[in-house]
């Protein structure tokens, strides 16, 4: 437990100094639940967002892209369900004054029940050694039977008070399983209540409840409501999607976990137009798409996992999130959702605006069933951060203390592909060259120059930002020195440096470096 919070506590210190995410408003002591991209982070999230955007929009020929307002007309939000639905059930606590999601209270209680099952394992596990079993030990040992049947069963009772919007309930579960306000320890609760977690604003020139305007908590809608005048324009055919990023906003109870739930954030999402009926197969065929998409970026098979909700959202009729394994647990990282004709319905039903779609081949008009696939980009840049820092032996040395902090990112999403540094900071010969160097790769890739320090430090500090590659030059490039015209390119990863001919440089870097080498891993 220790260690995973003192990985995380790393994570957040080495985003900030490395200029990748800073608190919100630091200097007035932080906005709660806010947070600013630095110079490395923009770079980060934005090739995060194109490798998002380019693998749906630019490589399907039936999706394409919108870019909505964030204001939407508010009847939009009394169709979509959210004025009425889109609660979360809260808690306070009346010593402490805090307030919690009830539901976060109970699930966080059940994961200190998997704690104990995954203890009880890795102490069997260190026991047997290699001839453990863990599926049998699961199936038979009595503490691990005792503890899941506990966790199933308040996973069951949770359900069904969410499902049912059952208040009392939760507050009973809650008593039922002595839960203690977790900063304080005490046990004094209000009742449980539903909160509303849509952001309001005021149109300036309405007063009262006519002008009320919600800030988006989905950008799915969005989307919806362009239904009719993007498969007009586009004379698109069923199957087809629609794709966004956006900004989105909800007054979350509890934001926490740095940039994992936050007040406002960013969605990619994709709405899949089909046929009723047919939602089954796509909702197949996107969870294996969407898995294969996150295996490519690097995150390991045993890092993702799917989640099929128990609770379903009030649109949907299937439902599964992708989970990663962030530094406090699995999590869920994306959502995809059979939201059946609900929305379209809904829209149709108060605007008095025709919803639907003809179809060639059956003659019939019909509201299409969608399947939405949904991603925070702010979720998906944590992932890939938590997996790509380590601190790490560096390669090929012996000294145990030669130890590196390394963001190992593809080097498609690094936010600098290639460092140009001269190996003498005063030498105007070693400088000017570089200089030529970084100012002819700039027009191609995000590349820095650097000569800041000595070259030791200037690779460790490249490495801590994820620069694939760190091109030096010394004094063998020089048109006197040994290998006129060369310089090394060091591998951020094996450390291996190759010398190349300055003019070969942007065709040694850029397949390495090429968005496209990842799409197509993507794609295989
Ligand atoms: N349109 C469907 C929808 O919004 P969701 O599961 O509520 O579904 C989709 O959200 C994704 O948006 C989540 O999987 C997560 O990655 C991201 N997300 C949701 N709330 C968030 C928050 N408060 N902070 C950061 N990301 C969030």
């Amino acid at each position: 437990m220790s260690t995973i919070a003192a990985d995380f506590k790393k994570l957040t210190a080495h985003a900030k100094e490395y200029g990748f995410i800073y608190q919100s408003s630091e200097i007035y002591d932080g906005l709660a639940a806010a947070y600013d991209y630095g110079p490395n982070g923009v770079l980060l999230k934005n090739n995060l967002k194109e490798y998002w955007w380019r693998s749906m929009v630019q490589l399907h020929d039936n999706i394409v892209g919108i870019d909505a307002a964030i204001f939407m007309h508010p009847k939009t939000w009394k169709a979509s369900g959210h004025v009425d639905a889109f609660n979360d059930p809260l808690i306070d606590n009346k010593d402490s004054k805090k307030r919690y999601r009830a539901d976060v209270l109970i699930e966080d209680f059940m994961d200190k029940i998997e704690g104990k099952i995954n203890k009880e394992i890795a102490k069997a596990k260190k026991r047997f050694g290699d001839d453990f079993d863990e599926a049998q030990f699961r199936e038979t040992n009595p503490n691990v039977l005792r503890y899941a049947k506990q966790h199933n069963e308040i996973g069951t009772r949770l359900a069904t008070a969410m499902t049912n919007g059952d208040m009392a309930e939760l507050k009973q579960i809650i008593e039922d399983l002595g839960i203690a306000d977790p900063d304080t320890g005490s046990k004094n609760w209000t009742d449980v209540r539903q909160f509303n977690l849509m952001f309001s604003t005021q149109l300036g020139n309405i007063a009262g409840e006519e002008g009320k305007l919600y800030l988006r908590p989905e950008t799915a809608q969005g989307i919806f409501v362009n239904f009719v005048n993007v498969q007009k324009t586009t004379r698109q055919k069923l199957p087809f999607g629609i794709a966004q990023i956006g900004k989105a906003f909800r007054n979350e109870i509890v934001a926490r976990q740095f940039i994992f739930r936050m007040r406002e954030f960013e969605q990619m999402e994709m709405q899949f137009f089909i046929q009723p009926g047919t939602q089954m197969e796509w909702y197949k065929y996107w969870k294996e798409t969407r898995l294969k998409w996150h295996k490519a970026l690097g995150h390991p098979a045993e890092k993702l996992r799917f989640h099929d909700h128990e609770n379903l959202a009030h649109y949907a009729d299937a439902a599964v999130d992708i989970q990663f394994e962030f530094p406090f647990g699995f999590k869920e990282l994306e959502g995809i959702h059979s939201r059946t004709d609900f929305d379209l319905g809904a829209h149709q039903e108060l605007s008095g605006k025709k919803m639907q779609y003809f179809d060639p081949q059956t003659k019939e008009s019909y509201v299409p069933y969608v399947l939405e696939t949904s991603i925070g980009a702010d979720r998906l840049f944590l992932a890939t951060m938590s997996h790509a820092l380590r601190e790490e032996q560096v390669p090929g040395q012996d000294d145990p203390n030669k130890r590196r902090d390394v963001l190992a990112l593809h080097p498609a999403i690094a936010p600098i592909k290639a460092a140009i540094m001269p190996l003498k900071r005063n030498d105007e010969r070693l400088v000017n060259m570089a200089k030529d160097i970084f100012n002819d790769l700039r027009y191609r890739f995000d590349v820095q120059y650097d000569d800041t320090g000595a070259i030791g430090k200037l690779y460790r500090r490249q490495d801590a930002v994820g620069t694939p590659f760190c091109i030096t030059v010394d004094f063998d490039s020089l048109a006197d020195g040994e290998a006129p015209g060369t310089v090394t390119v060091r591998d951020r990863d094996t450390l291996e440096q190759a010398r190349v001919k300055i003019e070969d440089l942007a065709g040694f870097i850029g397949p390495k470096v090429d968005m496209a080498t990842l799409l197509a891993e993507a794609g295989k």
